[in-house]
């Protein structure tokens, strides 16, 4: 094992470039396990070995107290390669998005623009009303895709008519279920946004994922926002942990406020450690994220779509990044038939969404064909549930 470093970027380095070394660990964090067969979420990763060393040699002082030397490093540079002055590790994206929320409003009247699909409205146990008392306006694109600056003209409230709920916020999604919102448009919404005194936050879990798409690099797109949450624990596979990024005014608020929601955690290298590796491996160290296992997601993606439309299965949506969108009702295919005839052949499946991640093997891709295969044959019987089916996006 490596010496433990009192200088956290060179551990982290000097972690990833040692990866030869891990006959020591216990096996249970060898292999992706049942990662490898579970496509309902890029949540559903493993933690590696190489996190696990990480953890192993992180500083174990108090974030509370702003002592952690790892937690403090990494987000440093989280900031740096985001080009914003601060930023705040959370303990998850919701946490993430709704201090970011609360910290960027003050009272009532005011309220928040976002895309209907938006994380933060649909799958956020209703935090944004109950932290900030805001009316959430939400929109539907006319394209179908994503919001555009239209959109929000439309919809935002300007004036001070005491019927309106003025607009305070404005919080993007990218990439949202999947698909990118596009560097150029959402540049456009900033600047409108900025020139009428609305601030506006980016939910980024999944921004890395339309960086190594070849949309915009990841300073390209961080550095347009207000603030921007960023997850380690979807796409890069890092047990837990999500960032916000913004300035430093932005970041002492925020940090207030996320003590109250009781995220002031302790021992903070451990999640700082493991975030900082997943961040190097699976996104990689360059800002277009071209270094790391991202991109053969999306082409896995891609693959699993050609496999479904092949078999004349119809699409949601056209396939951006590391989700694929399957039309079931369009397909003649119920609800959940995909997920029990996955469950016949090993594969955790949810609906009509599968999502690749970095860890899913060619093996599982080739059982998925098997249960296209049985679906769309139209032998297999439909599953009389017609609930809709739930889970974490
Ligand atoms: C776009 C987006 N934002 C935020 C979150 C929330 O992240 P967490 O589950 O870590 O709270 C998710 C979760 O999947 C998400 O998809």
């Amino acid at each position: 094992m490596a010496q433990l470093s009192t200088n956290a970027k060179a551990m982290v380095s000097a972690v990833v470039n040692n990866a030869d070394n891990k006959s020591t660990w216990t096996t249970s964090w060898h292999g992706a396990g049942a990662a490898e067969f579970d496509l309902r979420s890029d949540t559903m990763t493993k933690p590696t070995p190489l996190m696990l060393e990480a953890i192993c040699q992180t500083t174990l002082l108090d974030d509370v107290f702003n002592e952690d030397p790892v937690t403090n490093e990494f987000q440093e540079h989280v900031a740096e390669i985001t080009k914003h002055e601060a930023s705040l590790l959370v303990l998850s994206g919701t946490m993430g998005n709704q201090v970011a929320i609360r910290s960027h409003l003050a009272q009532p009247p005011h309220s928040v623009l976002c895309d209907y699909r938006s994380h933060i409205i649909c799958y956020e146990a209703g935090g944004v009303s109950a932290w900030t008392g805001a009316t959430v306006q939400t929109v539907t694109p006319k394209n179908g895709v994503y919001l555009t600056l239209e959109d929000v003209k439309k919809h935002a409230v300007l004036d001070d008519d005491i019927h309106h709920c003025p607009t305070k916020l404005i919080s993007l999604e990218n990439t949202l279920g999947g698909t990118i919102m596009p560097l150029a448009e959402a540049k456009r919404i900033v600047e409108w946004a900025h020139s009428n005194d609305i601030k506006v936050h980016l939910d980024g879990a999944r921004l890395w994922e339309a960086v190594v798409a070849g949309a915009g690099s990841l300073p390209e797109y961080t550095s347009l926002f207000d603030s921007v949450s960023l997850c380690f624990s979807k796409g890069l596979g890092a047990p837990m942990g999500s960032i916000i990024v913004g300035s430093k005014d932005f970041i002492k608020k925020a940090r207030w406020f996320r003590k109250s929601i009781g995220g002031g955690a302790r021992q903070t290298g451990v999640i700082a450690a493991a975030a900082w590796v997943a961040l190097d491996v699976t996104f990689g160290t360059d800002p277009n994220g071209q270094t790391g296992k991202l991109a053969a997601t999306h082409e896995k993606a891609k693959r699993v779509a050609d496999l479904w439309t092949n078999r004349g299965g119809k699409l949601e949506h056209p396939v951006d990044t590391n989700m694929v969108w399957l039309d079931l009702e369009a397909s003649g295919v119920g609800p959940n038939d995909l997920a029990e005839i996955g469950k016949e052949k090993g594969l955790q499946l949810l609906g009509g969404r599968v999502v690749i991640h970095y860890q899913v093997s060619d093996e599982a891709i080739s059982r998925l064909e098997q249960v296209f295969d049985a679906a769309l044959k139209g032998d297999f019987k439909r599953s009389e549930d017609t609930s809709k089916p739930y889970g974490s996006r």
